[in-house]
């Protein structure tokens, strides 16, 4: 009987379009240990925070346009995620979508954060402080983030884990956004880590 056995060292691509807080959160989370590296960041903005985080880190990144991170055909995406034998992609503040290809070869394999409790405040135009502004006008009294894996839709793949935070009345959409940064730096490298050491 053949036994099917774990890759010792899964290799992580973080896709990111921003800051940055999150890729170099995982990355320090990651890097150095012995159960999953960062190898490279994919970032659609050239002028992202994220680049510099990742320079300071050691670690690799890449700035692809727009056009190629979303067609059907990314050959030099595909490319770039077969040189560094990724293994999970991790999406970290990253706005395009992800197309059908991506999705399918790596089917339960991509991971986003999104800084709200799906399946409220999802969908197209809910990212960043677009968020927390619904979340405070719609006098919601929780909100929190929500690991999910990643599919054709948006913000619409099974959910891995989710945390809450209270919203007060007198909470402005910036005081949302720095309680759910606080959660996303506690939660989102160990929800990685929980996820990926349960795979064969
Ligand atoms: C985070 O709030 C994340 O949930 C959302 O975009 C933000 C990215 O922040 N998807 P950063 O770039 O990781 O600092």
């Amino acid at each position: 009987m053949r036994h099917q056995t774990r890759k010792v060292m899964d290799n992580i691509a973080i896709f990111a379009s921003g800051s940055g807080s999150n890729a170099q959160n995982i990355i320090e989370h990651f890097n150095g240990g012995t159960k999953a590296a960062v190898k490279i960041i994919i970032c659609n903005n050239p002028n992202a925070y994220v680049l510099e985080r990742a320079a300071r880190a050691n670690v690799p990144t890449a700035v692809l346009p727009r056009e190629e991170l979303i067609c059907e055909t990314p050959g030099k995406l595909m490319s770039l995620l077969k040189e560094n034998s990724i293994d999970y992609i991790i999406l970290a503040g990253y706005l395009l979508k992800i197309p059908r290809s991506l999705t399918e070869m790596y089917r339960g394999k991509i991971i986003n954060i999104h800084p709200a409790l799906l399946p409220k405040f999802g969908g197209k135009g809910m990212y960043g402080m677009n968020v927390h502004k619904a979340v405070v006008e719609a006098g919601e009294k929780m909100s929190g983030i929500t690991i999910h894996l990643v599919d054709e839709k948006y913000d619409s793949g099974k959910i891995l884990f989710q945390a809450k935070c209270p919203v007060f009345p007198e909470d402005t959409p910036e005081d949302v956004a720095a309680k759910i940064h606080l959660l996303e730096q506690e939660h989102f490298p160990e929800t990685i880590e929980r996820y990926i050491s349960m795979q064969i």
